[in-house]
């Protein structure tokens, strides 16, 4: 599958420029590393063309990737550079044809991000991620990055339980839910620009819908898709507690190994980066069992009636999420 969309591979922070990094995205083994400290970032396929060595088993050498093996040297757009062992030879340049893999690479809101080289003349598709872009929301400006979890399920299988609230009452009992208040609102699902479904008001009844939260809350949601692995949730309370909003960020690692980050976005300064990045991982510490009970672990795309799983009307957030998916072809993860 080759779709033109970003996904986080790693930390920004963890990628420092004398360390190449070893990193997946997709099924494929990935190089991370940077010419310089504060470079922009690079990603190869893990594997040098010469002779098929790990080149994140290599090291930074003036500001290109140099193979552990017999040294070959690679630029940041991948063109091999130098081959130590002609190096007697007078005039010789590596052909142009000398090549590690390069995927395109970018650092935004502290992650590193990935996507495989687009058809000719195309480019990934804008993260589309915190910034207020087409009518989305303007976000609180804190930024709180947490994670990165590992979750042995299908990232599609993530994203929706993300998107999914009739599991509060009984998942995240006390926390943003309560079996008091099971049932789920009426809600409408409308489509952006891309094509992307998004849900602008949810009504939710929660019993402590934050970490900073001392008591229940009528909450206003919305929910919106960024990406096929990526999505975005607001939420303001009644009364004068300050909104929130939760990017979610999928690596799909493999068809059914995701990796996953979330950024909180909040005006509360009450509580410490720590202190919230605990109640995130708290609460996906709930989900986490549950996802990787499911079978099967990849999404299925398949309507109702035809072999697919069962949907009540509450769950038209998932369906047309399911539906999205289908129409892009983005059948990494899916079933
Ligand atoms: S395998 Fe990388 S230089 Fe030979
Ligand atoms: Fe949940």
């Amino acid at each position: 599958m080759n779709l033109p969309w970003w996904v986080p591979a790693a930390g920004a922070g963890d990628l420092r420029a004398a360390t190449p990094l070893a990193a997946r995205a997709f099924g494929e083994e990935l190089v991370l590393w940077r010419a310089a400290e504060g470079a922009a970032p690079s990603a190869f396929v893990d594997r040098c063309p010469h002779r098929g060595a790990r080149l994140s088993r290599g090291r930074v050498e003036a500001g290109q990737l140099e193979c552990a093996y017999h040294g070959w040297r690679f630029e940041a757009g991948g063109r091999c550079v130098a081959i130590p062992a002609l190096s007697a030879l007078p005039d010789f340049t590596p052909p142009a044809t000398h090549r590690a893999c390069a995927w395109q690479a970018l650092e935004a809101h502290g992650l590193v991000w990935v996507a495989q080289a687009p058809a000719a003349g195309s480019a990934p598709l804008p993260i589309h991620l915190l910034d207020p872009i087409d009518g989305a929301p303007m976000l609180p400006s804190r930024r709180v990055l947490c994670g990165p979890f590992d979750v042995a399920t299908s990232a599609p299988r993530v994203v929706e339980n993300f998107l999914d609230t009739a599991h509060f009452g009984f998942v995240h009992e006390g926390f943003l839910g309560s079996r008091e208040q099971l049932a789920v609102p009426d809600y409408r699902v409308l489509h952006d620009a891309l094509g992307r479904p998004m849900v602008p008001l949810y009504r939710a009844w929660q019993p402590r819908a934050s970490s900073a939260a001392q008591g229940g809350a009528w909450v206003d949601y919305s929910y919106r898709l960024l990406g096929p692995w990526a999505a975005l949730l607001t939420k303001k309370a009644e009364g004068d507690m300050p909104g929130e909003a939760y990017a979610l960020w999928c690596c799909p690692l493999d068809e059914e190994t995701t990796r996953v980050w979330f950024t909180i976005c909040t005006d509360d300064a009450s509580l410490a980066d720590d202190a919230l990045r605990d109640f995130q991982a708290t609460i996906f510490g709930q989900d986490a069992p549950v996802l990787e009970s499911q079978r099967p672990k990849r999404l299925p795309l398949a309507a109702q009636g035809e072999g697919g799983e069962l949907h009540c009307a509450a769950d038209r957030l998932s369906v047309a999420y399911r539906r999205w998916l289908a129409a892009l072809g983005a059948t990494f993860g899916t079933c």
